[in-house]
Protein backbone atom coordinates (compact mmCIF):
# COMPACT_ATOMS: atom_id res chain seq x y z
CA UNK A 1 0.00 0.00 0.00
CA UNK A 2 1.12 3.50 -0.72
CA UNK A 3 0.90 5.65 2.01
CA UNK A 4 1.42 9.32 1.82
CA UNK A 5 0.28 12.87 3.10
CA UNK A 6 -1.65 15.37 1.53
CA UNK A 7 -2.26 18.67 2.66
CA UNK A 8 -6.10 19.20 1.17
CA UNK A 9 -9.75 18.33 3.17
CA UNK A 10 -10.34 14.77 2.97
CA UNK A 11 -13.36 15.67 2.09
CA UNK A 12 -12.41 17.60 -0.91
CA UNK A 13 -10.08 15.06 -2.46
CA UNK A 14 -11.46 12.63 -4.69
CA UNK A 15 -10.91 9.22 -3.01
CA UNK A 16 -13.21 6.18 -3.01
CA UNK A 17 -13.26 6.22 0.85
CA UNK A 18 -13.09 8.98 3.22
CA UNK A 19 -12.32 8.01 7.01
CA UNK A 20 -13.29 9.68 9.56
CA UNK A 21 -12.71 9.45 13.83
CA UNK A 22 -15.87 9.71 15.44
CA UNK A 23 -15.34 9.87 19.74
CA UNK A 24 -18.08 8.14 22.08
CA UNK A 25 -20.06 11.06 23.51
CA UNK A 26 -21.55 10.32 27.04
CA UNK A 27 -25.33 11.92 27.84
CA UNK A 28 -27.85 12.47 26.31
CA UNK A 29 -26.46 15.49 23.55
CA UNK A 30 -28.05 14.70 20.29
CA UNK A 31 -26.14 17.94 18.70
CA UNK A 32 -23.31 16.76 15.82
CA UNK A 33 -19.83 17.37 17.24
CA UNK A 34 -18.65 20.51 15.49
CA UNK A 35 -15.64 18.19 14.18
CA UNK A 36 -17.74 16.27 12.33
CA UNK A 37 -19.08 18.88 10.25
CA UNK A 38 -17.30 18.82 7.07
CA UNK A 39 -17.99 15.30 7.21
CA UNK A 40 -22.06 16.06 7.52
CA UNK A 41 -21.44 18.84 4.63
CA UNK A 42 -19.90 16.05 2.33
CA UNK A 43 -22.83 13.48 3.24
CA UNK A 44 -25.26 16.02 2.24
CA UNK A 45 -26.70 16.26 5.73
CA UNK A 46 -26.66 12.15 6.41
CA UNK A 47 -24.56 12.35 8.84
CA UNK A 48 -26.08 14.93 11.26
CA UNK A 49 -29.59 12.66 10.91
CA UNK A 50 -28.13 9.95 11.32
CA UNK A 51 -26.39 11.02 14.31
CA UNK A 52 -29.74 12.25 15.98
CA UNK A 53 -30.97 9.02 15.18
CA UNK A 54 -28.11 7.74 17.39
CA UNK A 55 -27.14 5.63 14.66
CA UNK A 56 -23.52 6.69 14.99
CA UNK A 57 -22.33 6.29 18.83
CA UNK A 58 -18.27 6.29 18.11
CA UNK A 59 -18.56 3.11 20.41
CA UNK A 60 -15.09 1.38 19.56
CA UNK A 61 -15.11 -0.88 16.67
CA UNK A 62 -18.11 0.43 15.24
CA UNK A 63 -18.31 1.41 11.32
CA UNK A 64 -21.00 3.50 9.71
CA UNK A 65 -20.63 3.62 6.00
CA UNK A 66 -22.60 7.18 4.55
CA UNK A 67 -22.95 7.32 0.05
CA UNK A 68 -21.96 11.26 -0.83
CA UNK A 69 -24.98 12.60 -2.81
CA UNK A 70 -22.37 13.92 -4.95
CA UNK A 71 -21.26 10.56 -6.20
CA UNK A 72 -17.90 11.06 -4.71
CA UNK A 73 -17.83 7.97 -2.95
CA UNK A 74 -18.61 7.00 0.62
CA UNK A 75 -17.58 8.53 4.09
CA UNK A 76 -16.32 6.02 6.75
CA UNK A 77 -17.20 6.86 10.06
CA UNK A 78 -15.34 4.94 12.54
CA UNK A 79 -15.57 4.53 16.53
CA UNK A 80 -12.82 5.56 18.94
CA UNK A 81 -14.82 5.06 21.99
CA UNK A 82 -14.04 7.94 24.83
CA UNK A 83 -11.66 10.27 24.94
CA UNK A 84 -10.13 9.32 27.98
CA UNK A 85 -9.12 6.14 27.11
CA UNK A 86 -7.74 7.24 23.40
CA UNK A 87 -4.27 6.51 22.80
CA UNK A 88 -2.22 6.33 19.88
CA UNK A 89 -3.39 2.05 20.03
CA UNK A 90 -7.14 3.00 19.35
CA UNK A 91 -5.85 4.89 16.20
CA UNK A 92 -3.49 2.02 14.91
CA UNK A 93 -6.73 -0.05 15.46
CA UNK A 94 -9.34 1.48 13.82
CA UNK A 95 -6.84 2.22 10.60
CA UNK A 96 -6.56 -1.79 10.56
CA UNK A 97 -10.32 -1.94 10.96
CA UNK A 98 -11.07 0.79 8.13
CA UNK A 99 -8.53 -1.18 6.25
CA UNK A 100 -9.94 -4.09 6.09
CA UNK A 101 -13.15 -3.49 6.14
CA UNK A 102 -12.94 -1.93 2.76
CA UNK A 103 -11.56 -4.84 1.37
CA UNK A 104 -13.62 -6.35 -1.76
CA UNK A 105 -15.43 -3.45 -1.56
CA UNK A 106 -14.34 -1.52 -4.27
CA UNK A 107 -12.66 1.17 -2.66
CA UNK A 108 -9.02 1.68 -4.17
CA UNK A 109 -8.26 5.06 -2.74
CA UNK A 110 -8.31 6.47 0.98
CA UNK A 111 -8.41 9.52 2.61
CA UNK A 112 -8.08 9.96 6.54
CA UNK A 113 -9.07 13.35 7.86
CA UNK A 114 -6.42 13.91 10.16
CA UNK A 115 -8.19 15.87 12.61
CA UNK A 116 -10.32 13.67 13.75
CA UNK A 117 -8.09 11.29 14.76
CA UNK A 118 -6.62 13.90 17.16
CA UNK A 119 -7.05 14.35 20.71
CA UNK A 120 -4.88 14.55 24.25
CA UNK A 121 -2.03 12.78 24.40
CA UNK A 122 -2.58 11.86 20.64
CA UNK A 123 -0.85 14.72 18.71
CA UNK A 124 -1.10 14.91 15.12
CA UNK A 125 2.29 13.03 14.46
CA UNK A 126 1.40 10.45 16.76
CA UNK A 127 -2.34 10.04 14.84
CA UNK A 128 -0.53 10.23 11.66
CA UNK A 129 2.53 7.51 12.64
CA UNK A 130 -0.63 5.00 14.19
CA UNK A 131 -2.99 5.88 10.96
CA UNK A 132 -0.30 4.63 8.24
CA UNK A 133 1.29 1.61 10.86
CA UNK A 134 -2.47 0.34 11.42
CA UNK A 135 -3.45 1.02 7.46
CA UNK A 136 -0.46 -0.58 6.44
CA UNK A 137 -0.22 -3.90 8.69
CA UNK A 138 -3.85 -3.94 8.33
CA UNK A 139 -4.56 -4.26 4.45
CA UNK A 140 -1.69 -7.41 4.79
CA UNK A 141 -2.33 -10.81 3.43
CA UNK A 142 -0.25 -13.34 2.76
CA UNK A 143 -0.84 -13.84 -1.07
CA UNK A 144 1.83 -16.33 -2.21
CA UNK A 145 -0.45 -19.40 -2.22
CA UNK A 146 -3.68 -18.10 -3.15
CA UNK A 147 -4.27 -18.10 -7.07
CA UNK A 148 -7.50 -15.26 -6.64
CA UNK A 149 -7.06 -11.88 -4.84
CA UNK A 150 -10.22 -9.71 -3.80
CA UNK A 151 -8.72 -6.61 -3.54
CA UNK A 152 -9.08 -3.47 -1.30
CA UNK A 153 -7.23 0.16 -0.65
CA UNK A 154 -3.86 0.45 -2.36
CA UNK A 155 -3.51 3.97 -1.56
CA UNK A 156 -4.33 6.16 1.36
CA UNK A 157 -3.55 9.42 2.88
CA UNK A 158 -3.41 11.40 6.29
CA UNK A 159 -5.35 14.77 4.72
CA UNK A 160 -4.13 17.95 6.79
CA UNK A 161 -6.72 20.17 6.12
CA UNK A 162 -6.32 24.29 6.27
CA UNK A 163 -5.86 23.19 10.10
CA UNK A 164 -2.35 21.44 10.05
CA UNK A 165 -1.16 22.77 6.69
CA UNK A 166 1.68 24.06 8.44
CA UNK A 167 3.16 21.16 9.43
CA UNK A 168 3.26 19.55 6.41
CA UNK A 169 6.84 18.83 6.22
CA UNK A 170 7.32 17.52 9.69
CA UNK A 171 4.36 15.34 9.12
CA UNK A 172 5.35 14.29 5.77
CA UNK A 173 8.71 12.66 7.23
CA UNK A 174 7.06 11.11 10.18
CA UNK A 175 4.96 9.37 7.92
CA UNK A 176 7.60 8.16 5.50
CA UNK A 177 9.37 6.71 8.17
CA UNK A 178 6.47 4.71 9.95
CA UNK A 179 5.79 3.49 6.09
CA UNK A 180 9.12 2.34 6.36
CA UNK A 181 8.80 0.39 9.19
CA UNK A 182 5.48 -0.77 8.68
CA UNK A 183 6.94 -2.32 5.54
CA UNK A 184 9.45 -4.24 6.91
CA UNK A 185 6.95 -5.95 8.87
CA UNK A 186 5.31 -6.98 6.56
CA UNK A 187 8.53 -8.06 4.02
CA UNK A 188 9.07 -9.96 7.77
CA UNK A 189 5.59 -11.70 7.77
CA UNK A 190 6.31 -12.64 4.23
CA UNK A 191 9.37 -14.70 4.87
CA UNK A 192 7.78 -16.84 8.48
CA UNK A 193 4.76 -17.54 6.35
CA UNK A 194 6.44 -19.61 4.45
CA UNK A 195 6.07 -23.04 5.41
CA UNK A 196 8.82 -25.46 6.49
CA UNK A 197 9.26 -27.00 2.93
CA UNK A 198 10.14 -23.73 1.38
CA UNK A 199 11.45 -21.72 4.33
CA UNK A 200 14.31 -24.38 5.42
CA UNK A 201 17.84 -23.64 6.89
CA UNK A 202 19.46 -22.90 4.01
CA UNK A 203 16.86 -20.82 2.58
CA UNK A 204 16.59 -18.65 5.70
CA UNK A 205 20.58 -18.36 5.21
CA UNK A 206 20.15 -17.51 1.45
CA UNK A 207 17.01 -14.78 2.77
CA UNK A 208 20.11 -13.37 4.74
CA UNK A 209 22.72 -13.25 1.92
CA UNK A 210 20.59 -11.48 -0.56
CA UNK A 211 19.39 -9.02 2.11
CA UNK A 212 23.40 -8.20 2.62
CA UNK A 213 23.65 -7.87 -0.73
CA UNK A 214 20.73 -5.39 -1.70
CA UNK A 215 22.05 -3.22 1.56
CA UNK A 216 25.63 -3.56 1.48
CA UNK A 217 26.14 -5.68 4.58
CA UNK A 218 28.51 -7.87 5.71
CA UNK A 219 27.31 -11.59 5.88
CA UNK A 220 28.68 -14.64 6.83
CA UNK A 221 26.65 -18.23 7.20
CA UNK A 222 28.26 -21.55 8.63
CA UNK A 223 27.07 -24.31 7.34
CA UNK A 224 27.01 -27.70 9.23
CA UNK A 225 30.41 -28.97 8.47
CA UNK A 226 31.98 -25.29 9.84
CA UNK A 227 29.30 -25.70 12.69
CA UNK A 228 30.69 -28.91 13.81
CA UNK A 229 34.54 -27.48 13.75
CA UNK A 230 33.50 -24.35 15.49
CA UNK A 231 32.18 -26.54 18.52
CA UNK A 232 28.21 -25.18 17.97
CA UNK A 233 27.25 -28.72 19.17
CA UNK A 234 23.74 -26.90 20.17
CA UNK A 235 22.91 -26.39 16.36
CA UNK A 236 24.70 -29.80 14.95
CA UNK A 237 22.78 -31.97 17.50
CA UNK A 238 19.21 -29.95 17.00
CA UNK A 239 19.74 -29.92 13.41
CA UNK A 240 21.38 -33.39 13.11
CA UNK A 241 17.59 -35.14 12.50
CA UNK A 242 16.75 -33.22 9.23
CA UNK A 243 18.00 -33.42 5.70
CA UNK A 244 18.22 -29.97 5.73
CA UNK A 245 21.41 -28.79 7.40
CA UNK A 246 21.34 -25.83 10.20
CA UNK A 247 22.92 -23.00 9.57
CA UNK A 248 24.14 -20.39 11.66
CA UNK A 249 24.08 -16.61 10.09
CA UNK A 250 25.61 -13.47 11.59
CA UNK A 251 24.09 -10.13 9.68
CA UNK A 252 26.25 -6.89 10.59
CA UNK A 253 24.75 -3.40 10.28
CA UNK A 254 28.11 -1.41 11.63
CA UNK A 255 25.96 1.92 12.89
CA UNK A 256 25.08 5.46 11.78
CA UNK A 257 27.85 7.34 14.67
CA UNK A 258 31.59 6.36 14.57
CA UNK A 259 31.70 5.48 18.70
CA UNK A 260 27.70 3.88 18.97
CA UNK A 261 26.92 0.80 21.29
CA UNK A 262 26.77 -2.73 19.61
CA UNK A 263 23.62 -4.40 20.05
CA UNK A 264 23.58 -8.32 19.30
CA UNK A 265 19.98 -8.96 18.67
CA UNK A 266 19.82 -13.01 18.50
CA UNK A 267 16.70 -14.87 17.00
CA UNK A 268 15.44 -18.54 17.31
CA UNK A 269 15.16 -20.22 14.03
CA UNK A 270 13.64 -23.52 14.01
CA UNK A 271 12.05 -23.62 10.58
CA UNK A 272 9.63 -26.15 12.04
CA UNK A 273 9.50 -27.61 15.42
CA UNK A 274 7.91 -31.17 15.30
CA UNK A 275 9.55 -32.06 18.93
CA UNK A 276 12.27 -34.40 17.00
CA UNK A 277 12.24 -37.81 19.01
CA UNK A 278 10.48 -36.05 22.13
CA UNK A 279 7.28 -35.71 19.31
CA UNK A 280 4.82 -33.17 20.19
CA UNK A 281 1.19 -34.52 19.82
CA UNK A 282 -0.53 -33.80 16.69
CA UNK A 283 -2.98 -31.28 16.69
CA UNK A 284 -1.58 -27.52 15.79
CA UNK A 285 1.26 -28.61 14.94
CA UNK A 286 1.23 -27.04 11.95
CA UNK A 287 1.71 -23.83 13.28
CA UNK A 288 5.25 -25.15 14.39
CA UNK A 289 6.44 -23.72 10.95
CA UNK A 290 6.30 -20.49 12.82
CA UNK A 291 8.47 -21.51 14.80
CA UNK A 292 11.50 -19.73 13.39
CA UNK A 293 9.95 -16.24 13.77
CA UNK A 294 12.60 -15.10 16.25
CA UNK A 295 14.98 -15.35 13.92
CA UNK A 296 13.18 -13.66 10.58
CA UNK A 297 12.45 -10.54 13.08
CA UNK A 298 15.61 -10.26 13.02
CA UNK A 299 16.26 -9.87 9.14
CA UNK A 300 13.30 -7.58 9.80
CA UNK A 301 14.88 -5.69 12.73
CA UNK A 302 18.59 -5.40 10.45
CA UNK A 303 16.46 -4.35 7.09
CA UNK A 304 14.62 -2.01 9.00
CA UNK A 305 18.02 -0.50 11.19
CA UNK A 306 20.09 -0.35 8.10
CA UNK A 307 17.22 1.58 6.17
CA UNK A 308 16.76 4.01 8.40
CA UNK A 309 20.69 4.43 9.30
CA UNK A 310 19.49 4.24 13.38
CA UNK A 311 23.07 5.20 15.11
CA UNK A 312 23.80 1.74 17.11
CA UNK A 313 26.20 -1.27 15.40
CA UNK A 314 23.58 -4.18 14.97
CA UNK A 315 25.02 -7.93 14.58
CA UNK A 316 22.03 -10.34 13.87
CA UNK A 317 22.62 -13.79 14.86
CA UNK A 318 20.16 -15.80 13.28
CA UNK A 319 20.31 -19.66 14.79
CA UNK A 320 18.79 -21.73 12.32
CA UNK A 321 17.94 -25.52 12.32
CA UNK A 322 14.48 -27.71 11.42
CA UNK A 323 14.12 -30.36 14.79
CA UNK A 324 12.94 -33.51 13.19
CA UNK A 325 12.79 -36.96 14.78
CA UNK A 326 14.90 -39.45 12.52
CA UNK A 327 18.07 -42.22 12.82
CA UNK A 328 20.32 -39.58 13.03
CA UNK A 329 18.36 -37.04 15.59
CA UNK A 330 19.51 -36.31 19.61
CA UNK A 331 17.92 -38.06 21.73
CA UNK A 332 16.95 -37.39 25.43
CA UNK A 333 20.03 -38.70 27.51
CA UNK A 334 22.76 -37.07 25.10
CA UNK A 335 25.37 -34.73 26.18
CA UNK A 336 26.04 -31.94 24.01
CA UNK A 337 28.67 -29.45 24.19
CA UNK A 338 27.99 -26.24 22.77
CA UNK A 339 30.37 -23.42 21.20
CA UNK A 340 31.81 -21.72 24.88
CA UNK A 341 32.49 -25.31 25.60
CA UNK A 342 29.33 -25.06 28.24
CA UNK A 343 27.66 -28.41 28.60
CA UNK A 344 24.12 -29.36 28.18
CA UNK A 345 21.82 -32.81 29.13
CA UNK A 346 19.51 -33.26 26.68
CA UNK A 347 16.55 -34.58 28.52
CA UNK A 348 13.79 -33.48 25.99
CA UNK A 349 14.32 -32.87 22.64
CA UNK A 350 11.29 -30.35 22.58
CA UNK A 351 13.33 -27.85 24.19
CA UNK A 352 15.60 -27.23 21.63
CA UNK A 353 15.24 -23.59 21.35
CA UNK A 354 17.16 -22.87 23.72
CA UNK A 355 19.96 -25.51 22.69
CA UNK A 356 20.64 -23.44 19.25
CA UNK A 357 20.59 -20.12 21.07
CA UNK A 358 23.17 -21.69 23.54
CA UNK A 359 25.40 -21.50 20.27
CA UNK A 360 24.45 -18.26 18.89
CA UNK A 361 24.38 -16.35 22.36
CA UNK A 362 27.74 -18.11 23.33
CA UNK A 363 29.33 -17.08 19.82
CA UNK A 364 28.42 -13.39 19.50
CA UNK A 365 29.48 -12.36 23.02
CA UNK A 366 33.02 -13.93 22.17
CA UNK A 367 33.48 -13.09 18.57
CA UNK A 368 31.96 -8.88 19.22
CA UNK A 369 31.72 -8.35 22.95
CA UNK A 370 28.34 -6.72 21.97
CA UNK A 371 27.42 -4.03 24.64
CA UNK A 372 24.07 -6.06 24.66
CA UNK A 373 21.81 -8.88 23.87
CA UNK A 374 18.72 -9.13 23.11
CA UNK A 375 17.33 -12.25 22.15
CA UNK A 376 14.12 -12.86 20.38
CA UNK A 377 12.30 -16.67 20.58
CA UNK A 378 8.99 -18.68 20.19
CA UNK A 379 10.53 -20.43 23.26
CA UNK A 380 7.80 -21.58 25.80
CA UNK A 381 4.21 -22.53 25.83
CA UNK A 382 4.72 -21.50 29.52
CA UNK A 383 4.91 -18.31 27.85
CA UNK A 384 1.58 -18.33 26.41
CA UNK A 385 -0.27 -19.75 29.40
CA UNK A 386 1.12 -16.89 31.50
CA UNK A 387 0.74 -13.56 29.37
CA UNK A 388 -1.28 -14.81 26.43
CA UNK A 389 -1.32 -14.80 22.82
CA UNK A 390 -1.07 -10.63 22.73
CA UNK A 391 2.11 -9.84 25.10
CA UNK A 392 5.59 -11.20 24.95
CA UNK A 393 7.47 -12.11 27.91
CA UNK A 394 10.18 -10.06 29.00
CA UNK A 395 12.80 -11.44 30.98
CA UNK A 396 16.70 -9.48 31.34
CA UNK A 397 19.29 -9.34 33.77
CA UNK A 398 19.73 -5.72 33.20
CA UNK A 399 17.22 -2.80 34.51
CA UNK A 400 18.02 -0.10 31.77
CA UNK A 401 17.96 -2.12 28.75
CA UNK A 402 14.56 -3.75 30.45
CA UNK A 403 13.57 -0.21 30.82
CA UNK A 404 14.31 0.73 26.93
CA UNK A 405 12.52 -2.37 25.83
CA UNK A 406 9.45 -1.60 27.50
CA UNK A 407 9.47 2.34 26.08
CA UNK A 408 9.57 0.91 23.16
CA UNK A 409 7.10 -1.44 23.86
CA UNK A 410 4.61 1.31 25.30
CA UNK A 411 5.27 3.70 21.81
CA UNK A 412 5.00 0.95 19.09
CA UNK A 413 1.90 -1.06 21.01
CA UNK A 414 3.83 -4.11 20.76
CA UNK A 415 2.98 -5.70 24.15
CA UNK A 416 6.09 -6.83 26.84
CA UNK A 417 5.14 -7.84 30.22
CA UNK A 418 8.87 -8.06 32.54
CA UNK A 419 8.97 -11.17 34.47
CA UNK A 420 11.65 -12.30 37.05
CA UNK A 421 14.67 -14.25 37.15
CA UNK A 422 16.09 -15.25 40.31
CA UNK A 423 18.22 -18.49 41.64
CA UNK A 424 15.48 -20.49 42.63
CA UNK A 425 14.78 -20.71 38.34
CA UNK A 426 19.29 -20.79 37.84
CA UNK A 427 18.59 -24.08 40.74
CA UNK A 428 16.44 -25.59 38.44
CA UNK A 429 18.10 -26.13 35.31
CA UNK A 430 21.43 -27.52 37.11
CA UNK A 431 22.46 -30.96 35.62
CA UNK A 432 24.20 -34.05 37.68
CA UNK A 433 25.85 -34.92 34.90
CA UNK A 434 26.46 -31.98 32.53
CA UNK A 435 26.22 -27.78 33.23
CA UNK A 436 22.75 -27.69 32.25
CA UNK A 437 19.98 -29.29 31.28
CA UNK A 438 17.32 -28.34 28.85
CA UNK A 439 14.31 -29.42 30.34
CA UNK A 440 13.66 -29.17 34.54
CA UNK A 441 11.73 -32.02 37.12
CA UNK A 442 9.54 -29.47 37.70
CA UNK A 443 7.21 -28.18 35.03
CA UNK A 444 6.17 -24.96 37.21
CA UNK A 445 7.62 -21.39 35.32
CA UNK A 446 8.42 -22.45 32.23
CA UNK A 447 9.35 -19.48 30.67
CA UNK A 448 11.74 -18.12 33.94
CA UNK A 449 13.57 -21.48 33.86
CA UNK A 450 14.02 -21.24 30.39
CA UNK A 451 15.26 -17.91 31.16
CA UNK A 452 17.77 -18.85 33.57
CA UNK A 453 18.90 -21.77 30.52
CA UNK A 454 20.14 -18.89 28.16
CA UNK A 455 21.72 -16.36 30.62
CA UNK A 456 24.35 -19.35 31.19
CA UNK A 457 25.26 -18.22 27.93
CA UNK A 458 25.50 -14.49 28.08
CA UNK A 459 27.63 -14.52 30.97
CA UNK A 460 27.68 -10.84 32.08
CA UNK A 461 27.04 -8.95 29.01
CA UNK A 462 23.60 -7.07 29.38
CA UNK A 463 21.29 -9.08 27.95
CA UNK A 464 17.20 -9.31 27.18
CA UNK A 465 15.46 -12.32 26.53
CA UNK A 466 12.16 -11.97 24.69
CA UNK A 467 9.43 -15.08 24.90
CA UNK A 468 7.36 -14.25 21.49
CA UNK A 469 5.75 -17.64 21.61
CA UNK A 470 2.27 -16.52 21.80
CA UNK A 471 2.21 -13.04 19.56
CA UNK A 472 4.44 -14.42 16.21
CA UNK A 473 1.51 -16.08 14.51
CA UNK A 474 -2.60 -16.06 14.77
CA UNK A 475 -4.80 -18.66 13.83
CA UNK A 476 -8.38 -18.39 12.66
CA UNK A 477 -9.45 -19.01 16.61
CA UNK A 478 -6.67 -16.31 18.13
CA UNK A 479 -7.77 -13.84 15.72
CA UNK A 480 -10.70 -13.35 17.12
CA UNK A 481 -9.42 -11.54 19.60
CA UNK A 482 -6.20 -9.96 18.23
CA UNK A 483 -6.38 -6.31 16.35
CA UNK A 484 -7.68 -5.91 13.21
CA UNK A 485 -3.86 -5.43 12.41
CA UNK A 486 -2.77 -8.75 12.96
CA UNK A 487 -3.40 -10.59 10.20
CA UNK A 488 -3.83 -14.25 9.93
CA UNK A 489 -0.61 -16.04 10.24
CA UNK A 490 3.06 -14.82 11.21
CA UNK A 491 2.39 -10.96 12.80
CA UNK A 492 6.20 -10.16 12.54
CA UNK A 493 6.03 -9.33 16.10
CA UNK A 494 9.46 -7.51 17.10
CA UNK A 495 9.85 -5.65 14.13
CA UNK A 496 8.62 -2.02 15.44
CA UNK A 497 9.64 -2.71 18.96
CA UNK A 498 13.02 -3.25 18.43
CA UNK A 499 13.97 -0.89 15.82
CA UNK A 500 12.24 1.52 17.89
CA UNK A 501 14.62 0.54 20.66
CA UNK A 502 17.40 1.06 18.31
CA UNK A 503 16.32 4.41 17.25
CA UNK A 504 15.82 5.49 20.62
CA UNK A 505 19.43 4.25 21.49
CA UNK A 506 20.94 6.83 19.25
CA UNK A 507 19.13 9.71 20.71
CA UNK A 508 19.26 9.16 23.75
N1 LIG B 1 8.54 -23.96 20.03
C1 LIG B 1 8.14 -24.50 21.27
C2 LIG B 1 7.41 -23.49 22.14
C3 LIG B 1 6.01 -23.11 21.70
C4 LIG B 1 4.93 -23.85 22.13
C5 LIG B 1 5.82 -22.01 20.92
C6 LIG B 1 3.66 -23.47 21.75
C7 LIG B 1 4.53 -21.62 20.55
C8 LIG B 1 3.45 -22.35 20.95
C9 LIG B 1 9.35 -24.96 22.07
O1 LIG B 1 10.40 -25.46 21.31
C10 LIG B 1 8.91 -26.07 22.95
O2 LIG B 1 8.52 -27.08 22.46
N2 LIG B 1 8.98 -25.85 24.26
C11 LIG B 1 8.60 -26.81 25.22
C12 LIG B 1 9.66 -26.86 26.28
C13 LIG B 1 9.51 -28.01 27.23
C14 LIG B 1 9.70 -29.31 26.53
C15 LIG B 1 10.54 -27.84 28.33
C16 LIG B 1 7.26 -26.39 25.80
O3 LIG B 1 7.04 -25.19 25.99
O4 LIG B 1 6.41 -27.25 26.02
MN1 LIG C 1 10.16 -27.53 20.88
ZN1 LIG D 1 10.52 -24.75 19.42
Amino acid sequence: MKFGVDRREATSSSADAVAVGVFEVEGKDDRLPPSLALADKASGGLLAAAWKRREVRGKKRELTVLHRPDGRGRILLVGLGARPQFTPDTVRRAAADVVRSLRAKGARTLAYQLGSFVDGIVTAPFAARALADGSILGAYEFLRYRTSTEGGVEEASVHLGEERSAEERSLTADVAEQTIIAENVLWTRDIANLPADTATPERLAEEARALGKSLGLKVTVFDEKQLAKMGCGGLVAVGGGSSHPPRLVILEYPGGTRRGRTVAVVGKGITFDSGGISLKPGPRMAEMKFDKSGAVAVLGIVRAAATLKVAPRVIGVMCCAENLPSGTAYRPGDVVRTYNQKTIEILNTDAEGRVVLADGLGYVVDQFHPDEVIDLATLTGAQVVALGDDMAGLVSTDDRLAGGLLAASAATGEPVWRMPLTDYHREMVKSELADVRNSTELTVAGMLTASAFLETFVGKTPWAHIDMAGVSWVNPVTRKYQPSYQSLGATGFGVRLITRYLQDLGRS
